[in-house]
């Protein structure tokens, strides 16, 4: 179905034809001008040039066929010889009437079933989730169902928060207060308990006293560090525990998002990228993308025409621990290698992330 700026084009295109003028500079658009005109036409600024005439007679000749037509309800000639185009409000309920008609809306289909990814959600494993999430849940349901519509393979992912830091501070607390459990016998040899030892409303609890304790305490802070290296390393009992973090964590979330009816068509997170992570590491040294620094890699990703100063993004830190930087750029190459006809991801998050995105 024609576009608004379609039939206008139509139409004074026509008209440049019986002046004698190229058709093609009859294009009509939105106005750049709000304040002055609903769309605009400035082909008679170019046509002045092959036709040598004034664009402004020009602009005054398509103004007389325009006017009498009763689609219109202002024309006006700006400046040079810009041609400013008002509707009229019957010509608007007209093209609004056959819109309305059609069963896509007047709406092109352009995404040739490319595939696009909707990353929104981002629940974390663990944590209770947030008013924040639920936010980027309504946006990103909404701008996922907008690319369906529009022809896009578009699919979304809740890309969970569970493999960082939090998770170090939840095993470690865990250990301190359970060192018996087999989960953190180093010569334990399974199988571990198939059930958690724990229940959601536990799990939940247990976070936020466990970040408080490691914000009070550097030797805190740095056994779960190392607890989170060890984790991402594969030591089978924090793995063993993670699953159960998991397990009880994805059943939390599908309770809480089905009373709002969204969902997602991919259930990955940034834990889900970690098999990735030694071949990553190698193509970005072979390309010269991170570097060595304080015993961390880094990549440093300032430039010059930033406005404010941009830290690089530490894709290893020094105990060789994967970040958030390192999981999402995990997840693009994974992305990527899974949908070779990728066309774009959107994210949906949180705008105190801001650094993160544009490192
Ligand atoms: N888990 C994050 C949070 O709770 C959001 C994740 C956003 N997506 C991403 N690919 N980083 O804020």
């Amino acid at each position: 179905m024609a576009t608004i700026t379609d039939i206008l084009t139509q139409i004074v295109s026509k008209i440049f034809g019986d002046l004698g003028l190229p058709t093609d500079l009859g294009v009509v658009r939105v106005s750049d001008r709000p304040d002055l005109c609903q769309f605009q036409c400035n082909g008679a600024m170019a046509a002045a040039k092959t036709a040598k005439r004034n664009p402004r007679d020009i602009a005054s000749d398509i103004k007389k066929a325009l006017d009498q037509n009763d689609k219109f309800e202002k024309i006006e000639i700006a400046g040079p010889g810009f041609i400013n185009i008002d509707l009229s409000f019957q010509a608007i309920a007209d093209i609004i009437g056959s819109l309305a008609k059609d069963d896509r809306f007047g709406i092109a289909s352009h995404g040739n079933d490319k595939t696009i990814i909707l990353d929104y959600g981002g629940m974390n494993v663990a944590k209770a989730m947030h008013v924040g999430h639920l936010r980027s849940l309504a946006i990103g349901t909404c701008l996922k169902n907008i690319h369906r519509f529009m022809g896009y393979n578009a699919l979304g992912d809740i890309h969970m928060g569970d493999w960082g830091l939090q998770m170090g501070q939840i095993i470690s607390e865990f250990e301190q207060r359970n060192p018996d459990w087999s989960y953190f016998d180093e010569n334990f040899e399974g199988p571990y308990p198939e059930d958690p030892p724990f229940s959601y409303d536990e799990l939940e609890a247990i976070y936020p006293q466990a970040s408080q304790a490691c914000k009070h305490d550097p030797k805190r802070l740095e056994i779960a560090q190392k607890a989170t290296a060890d984790l991402q390393s594969g030591r089978a009992g924090y793995v063993a525990l993670w699953q159960h973090f998991m397990t009880l964590s994805i059943e939390d979330i599908k309770k809480n998002i089905e009373p709002f009816g969204v969902c997602f068509d991919i259930w990955k997170g940034e834990a889900s990228v970690n098999h990735l992570i030694p071949e990553i590491t190698a193509d970005l040294k072979a390309k010269k993308v991170i570097q060595q620094s304080d015993g961390a890699w880094i990549i440093p990703v300032a430039q010059d025409d930033d406005k404010q100063e941009i830290p690089p993004l530490i894709y290893l830190n020094s105990r060789g621990a994967q970040t958030y930087g390192t999981t999402d750029i995990g997840t693009i190459y994974d992305r990527i290698k899974q949908y070779p006809d990728i066309v774009g991801m959107i994210y949906e998050t949180d705008q105190r992330q801001t650094l993160h995105f544009e490192q």
